[in-house]
């Protein structure tokens, strides 16, 4: 526990320190940035000095990360409490092979990506129609994982989105796909069914309602459905004709899955080869993880920033902010994968944490956030260390005047974080405008900004479809490390099974069928007043 204690009394130590100060040393900004294909990836506004910076790559070396990188690759059951390997990167490296009990698992991926790219180009070119004709709009029915990496992505993709229309349904929330298929035309609809389990009650409940929709206008409503899962027993119990059924392997993650079947969405709303570069620029990510020293490892610095900030500084949560309007879904999707993944109390062997599960991660892009909540990030009383991303370039040609205006606001915002505003400055600016004595104080105290208030920059040319697969990419192993580090199993979820036992058993409640007995009092007093609301 030596390097972790050294780290806790280095946190300590460091804790009134100046980040800002720090630039006066060294070339502090070259020296806590690191490049790796399109990526720069700036940590210097940090307040991560050299002996830090060593403590943390050894922790990273203590924990056997590289080992651990290594047997997830070469699919290891590092899964533990599910005995399953993870291998979301075989769907992306299509030309390695990678067995699995002795079995390689590389053939069938290959054979289910060849059989997407037909469907995906049929549908793009009308060769698959609906009983309308030429597929108009494709709705992916899923949740979670299997919805928000499709939703997320399409959003981020938009310049590239030459085919069908996407839409998204995910919310059991009759709203949802009622308002979703209000405007839309069943006889040249196609429904996806996302789900790797084929049994979550959302997307089910969900795929029942598309069914009817189409049943209504479609005299074959099967026939313009297809679906992505780990089940064909349940697809083809569905209806689904196994030519339109993508499988996949349990080793994908729910929260992962978005390199495979569970991209279909994305597929066919971008082309096959735009597809093809964003699988390419996650695998470019793989690569780099695998073989960089971790002191020039994007991933792994990405990581140990965040164990830094949230074990060692006790800083909760930390904000991630693209000033980047089609990252807009980005902070929702990394709530999933990294809250999913690292919200866990107990390590691998059962035992509860010593220390900080992973942090809560929020965010909205810029410059929205900046006329929302920055107010806090830089005047409250608690230190969010904040991930800023930026594209140099944007897709508007005729809006570079915009994207100027963007990236100025982004850099802006780490400036203004790190070097605050301190009382004389306030007291200055507030004396010009007229000010003096006790009311001169209190104004000029409203005005100061403590400043030191951590933050990195990811810094990238263009959001094409390689830059994004890196980005997602980055994360994903991003989490991965600090899960290593933690000592805890980033790839199973269950803590979202106790909610959803008891919405199976309150249903019968609510709908009085059962009597609720058992039920505590203040469930039992919101039943009641349901039903009585209901008539
Ligand atoms: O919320 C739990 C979870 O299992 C997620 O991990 C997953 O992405 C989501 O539900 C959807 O599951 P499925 O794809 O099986 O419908």
């Amino acid at each position: 526990m030596t390097i972790w204690q050294d780290l806790l009394d280095k946190a300590q130590s460091v804790q009134s320190r100046e980040i800002a100060d720090l630039f006066e040393k060294d070339n502090r900004a070259a020296g806590f940035s690191r490049e790796s294909g399109p990526f720069l990836f700036d940590f210097s506004k940090t307040n991560i000095d050299a002996e830090t910076f060593d403590l943390l790559v050894k922790l990273a070396e203590e924990k056997q990360v590289a080992a651990r990188a290594k047997a997830m690759f070469t699919g290891a059951k590092i899964n533990e409490t599910e005995g399953r390997a993870v291998l979301h990167t075989a769907l992306r490296n299509l030309d390695t092979d990678v067995f699995v009990d002795g079995e390689n698992v590389m053939p069938e991926v290959r054979a289910t990506y060849a059989r997407m790219v037909d469907f995906a180009r049929d549908v793009r070119d009308g060769k698959f129609t609906g009983q309308g004709g030429k597929i108009t709009d494709v709705v992916n029915i899923g949740i979670g994982g299997s919805d928000l990496g499709p939703a997320m992505a399409t959003l981020a993709l938009a310049p590239y989105h030459d085919g069908p229309r996407c839409h998204f349904v995910s919310n059991v929330d009759g709203a949802h796909i009622h308002d979703t298929l209000a405007g839309l035309d069943p006889e040249t609809t196609l429904v996806i069914v996302a789900s790797k389990t084929f049994t979550t009650i959302e997307t089910m409940t969900n795929a029942e309602t598309a069914k009817r929709w189409m049943a209504g206008k479609v005299a074959e409503p099967a026939a313009q459905f297809a679906a992505l899962s780990t089940s064909a027993e349940k697809t083809a119990a569905f209806g689904i004709d196994p030519s339109r059924v993508f499988g996949f392997a349990d080793w994908v993650g729910g929260r992962y899955s978005m390199w495979g079947p569970i991209g279909l969405s994305l597929m066919i709303a971008i082309g096959p080869e735009d597809f093809a570069d964003f699988l390419k620029g996650a695998a470019a990510m793989d690569a780099h993880f695998r073989e960089a020293a971790f002191k020039d490892n994007l991933p792994v610095l990405l990581a140990l920033v965040g164990i830094w900030h949230n074990q060692f500084c006790d800083y909760a949560t930390r904000a991630v902010l693209p000033y980047d309007q089609r990252l807009a879904r980005l902070p929702a999707y990394l709530q999933q994968l990294e809250m999913e993944s690292n919200g866990k109390r107990v390590s691998m062997d059962g035992k509860d944490l010593p220390y900080n599960s992973g942090p809560v991660v929020w965010g909205e892009p810029g410059t929205n956030g900046q006329h929302a909540f920055y107010q806090l990030i830089h005047q409250g009383t608690r230190i969010i260390p904040c991930e800023f991303m930026v594209a140099a370039e944007g897709h508007e040609p005729d809006l570079a005047h915009q994207h100027l205006l963007l990236v100025a606001n982004c850099l802006a915002q780490s400036e203004a974080l790190m070097r605050g505003r301190t009382l004389d400055e306030a007291t200055e600016i507030m004396r010009k405008k007229g000010l003096e004595g006790a009311e001169l104080d209190r104004q000029a105290r409203h005005r100061v900004f403590p400043g030191s208030r951590p933050s990195t920059t990811l810094l990238y040319p263009k959001l094409t479809p390689e830059v994004f697969g890196g980005i997602v990419a980055l994360y994903e192993h991003r989490v991965f490390v600090e899960g290593v580090i933690l000592g805890i199993n980033s790839f199973d979820q269950w803590g979202v099974e106790l909610g959803k036992e008891l919405a199976l058993a309150l249903a019968p409640v609510l709908s009085g069928e059962d009597a609720g007995e058992g039920k505590d009092g203040s469930t039992r007093q919101l039943v009641a007043r349901i039903r009585a609301l209901r008539g």
